[in-house]
């Protein structure tokens, strides 16, 4: 749908990226990306030491002692040879700071002045950004004033810090968590914020004052700060504990939902957490503020908390981000553990590896990590580890006892639940769960089996309902259509047509720019070929099809539509096409070297024989694909008249075939 979507709209379409709301020009993007100095990027996230031509560190992906992470400066890549990521320094903000897209260009463009053009967004759209940039600076600003309070106010010593130090967290952690502590005052904070020019809509909308008797009021009053960070960093709210114990008032107060504090979309710690979990390529998921802030404490980093509520599928994704493996790491008190098991099947789903670990009666992570000491809770955590899904079916079947219909309640749910690991590559797992799972519910294995493809069935054909006839057919076609392979001799035809394909893309990506005769470009003269022969029916790969699109684009509207460029190109599928393509090895023929005296010329001398060769590869493919089908039709029996037109057609194709065959270059691709 999209594709097609991509291919009806070359020309402007195609210079603005739609992905995001957020619009940044071609012009701004090719900006950004001539200023691109990919030892520059990584090297401020890695230490590099050069090698030769290339740079090499320790890989940020992974543990490793010796490095064996390589920049390269010229290909304006990197790669790491020990856990095999690699990438362009886009790329490279993107799996590291996990950065969307737009943000790495974002993030990129700031850090080298270029100023951003936007497209025209909505007016509502602007608004909505504004007040989130506002918000963001106030929170800066607000963590600043209540961290100054901790450690600088008299109040701030006596309560906030003598209570954080009690309960054992130290300074360095204090800091790196940016905590604060807001004064037992009315409206110490509203008057400096106030003062400061920020707004009093603005500061109502972050929650950090409220109305009371139509006047501002401190919202955190007497409350330990606790700022939540977005996944890069930014401030984009407060939970706010109170100190001493109180029936009436809340234990904790949060920011409420606005443009920037999204509860849904949140996970407590992630921004510490990231390359942490990362290495261990493990999430750990706890309840608490302070249950993150102490395993920290303790060198456990691959940390976030869900504020105790079950899990959203935005938190999922964030966790899939990073890893598949999430461990829930939960009281074992029942409150605690419902809310662990609630929204997990979409976890299964999501295809997360889930693994339970229930801390003992009345203590929660932070509290037993203090008891037990660092060592001892790793310990813990790495013992206790429960399947999830094997977890959750104990914990039912010692529910239902001996009750028969709750027994087949439990075999049905878990039915369910194992029905949703669903993907190809979870096959093995589910495999293992019925086998393991029938044993515990002492019931026949193959019986457990054909439950789950029920729920299975059940699933997808609510889906294709769902979805609408039309859609049905033709993943079914789509699914059909795979199960033919290709017998070995065409499957190898495939594989030249595709060479030549690519060949013809790398050559216009490469020399498009440059004088094909003294009237035209070489990307002139390929387009006027497309134009006369249906770009279609000479090129089948649907990604290199976009990208002669995209070329097209920006060649129209005079930007530069360079091989630098799609090396770069939002569209992950088309950077990496570029990387192949400007990886791939050329030669010349043999026959060259033969029937050629005199210096060897090279490829760039021959652009002109290389754009010809490929070009005319693919007529001449598209002629020979002509004549089979002339060829079929006249199997079947036509009427005289029919059967002239058709040998007429043949002997017309045959003559376009030979004189292309006379014109096939010199050079080949491999
Ligand atoms: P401590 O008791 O200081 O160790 O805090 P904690 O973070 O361990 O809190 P607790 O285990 O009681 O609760 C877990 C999480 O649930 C907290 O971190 C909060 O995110 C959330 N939470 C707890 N109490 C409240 C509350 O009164 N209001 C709101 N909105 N959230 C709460
Ligand atoms: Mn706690």
């Amino acid at each position: 749908m999209l594709k097609k979507k991509f291919l009806d709209s070359p020309g402007l379409a195609n210079l603005w990226y739609l992905i995001e709301p957020v619009l940044i020009s071609q012009i701004t993007i090719q900006q950004i990306l001539s200023r691109i100095d990919i030892i520059d990027i990584v090297g401020g996230f890695v230490k590099l030491r050069k090698r030769g031509s290339n740079y090499l560190g320790l890989c940020p992906f992974h543990n490793e002692k010796t490095p064996s992470f390589t920049v390269s400066p010229s290909k304006e890549i990197y790669k790491c040879f020990g856990c095999g990521r690699s990438g362009n320094a886009i790329g490279f903000l993107m799996e590291h700071e996990k950065y969307s897209y737009v943000e790495a260009l974002r993030w990129l463009a700031s850090k080298y002045d270029v100023p951003i053009e936007e497209t025209e967004t909505s007016p509502e759209y602007k608004q909505q950004q504004q007040v989130a940039d506002s918000l963001y600076i106030l929170n800066g600003f607000a963590q600043k004033y209540f961290s100054d309070t901790l450690f600088q106010t008299e109040e701030g010593i006596d309560i906030g810090l003598s209570y954080l130090k009690e309960r054992g967290f130290r300074e360095d952690v204090i800091q790196k968590f940016q905590l604060g502590y807001c004064l037992n005052r009315k409206d110490a904070f509203a008057q400096v914020a106030l003062s400061a020019q920020y707004s009093p809509d603005i500061l109502q909308k972050s929650g950090l004052i409220v109305i009371r008797d139509d006047k501002p009021a401190d919202n955190y009053r007497g409350r330990i700060i606790f700022p939540v960070h977005n996944h890069s960093g930014k401030i984009c709210g407060f939970g706010a504990r109170i100190i001493a114990s109180n029936d009436k008032a809340p234990k904790y107060i949060n920011s409420p939902e606005n443009e920037i504090y999204i509860k849904s979309k949140i996970l407590y710690g992630s921004y510490f957490a990231r390359h942490a979990i990362d290495k261990a390529d493990e999430c750990l998921l706890v309840e608490g503020y302070t249950d993150v802030i102490s395993l920290h404490q303790s060198g456990i980093e691959n940390v976030v908390a869900s504020g105790g509520t079950s899990l959203t599928p935005d938190q999922l994704r964030l966790v899939k981000k990073y890893t598949n493996n999430l461990t829930i790491i939960y009281d074992g008190d029942a409150a605690g553990v419902k809310a662990a098991l609630r929204g997990l099947d979409m976890a299964l789903e999501e295809g997360l590896n889930v693994k339970l670990v229930l801390i003992p009666d009345n203590e929660d992570p932070d509290s037993y990590v203090n008891k037990i000491g660092p060592v001892a809770f790793r310990e813990f955590i790495a013992n206790n580890k429960k399947d999830f899904i094997l977890f959750q079916l104990e914990v039912s079947l010692k529910d239902a006892g001996s009750d028969a219909n709750k027994k087949s309640g439990v075999v049905n749910r878990i039915a369910d639940t194992i029905s949703r690991l669903n993907k190809a590559e979870d096959f093995t797992r589910q495999q293992e769960y019925i086998r393991q799972c029938s044993q515990l519910l002492k019931i026949d294995e193959s019986g457990l089996n054909a439950l789950v493809n029920k729920y299975i069935r059940d699933r997808i054909s609510r889906m294709e309902s769902k979805a609408g006839n039309e859609e049905a057919r033709a993943s079914e076609q789509a699914s059909s259509s795979t199960l033919i392979l290709p017998d070995d001799d065409s499957f190898l035809l495939l594989q030249r047509d595709e060479m030549n394909e690519r060949a013809m893309v790398k050559a216009l990506l490469e020399f498009g720019t440059r004088l094909w005769d003294d009237r035209q470009t070489v990307a002139d003269y390929i387009f006027e070929e497309f134009e006369s022969n249906g770009l279609q029916e000479l090129i089948d790969n649907q990604d290199l099809l976009r990208m002669i699109e995209s070329f097209r684009g920006w060649y129209k509207e005079g930007l530069d539509p360079g091989p630098k460029n799609f090396l770069y190109h939002q569209d992950i599928e088309l950077s990496k096409l570029a990387i192949s393509l400007m990886e791939t090895a050329y030669e010349l023929s043999v026959n060259w070297k033969e029937h050629y005296e005199g210096p060897i010329p090279s490829r760039d001398d021959l652009y002109k024989e290389e754009v010809f060769s490929t070009v005319n590869y693919l007529k001449l493919r598209k002629i020979k694909r002509l004549i089979d089908e002339n060829q079929r039709d006249m199997e079947k029996t036509h009427s005289p008249e029919e059967q002239l037109t058709l040998i007429q057609t043949h002997q017309h194709l045959k003559q376009l075939e030979i004189e292309l065959t006379r014109n096939l270059g010199t050079v080949i691709f491999r």
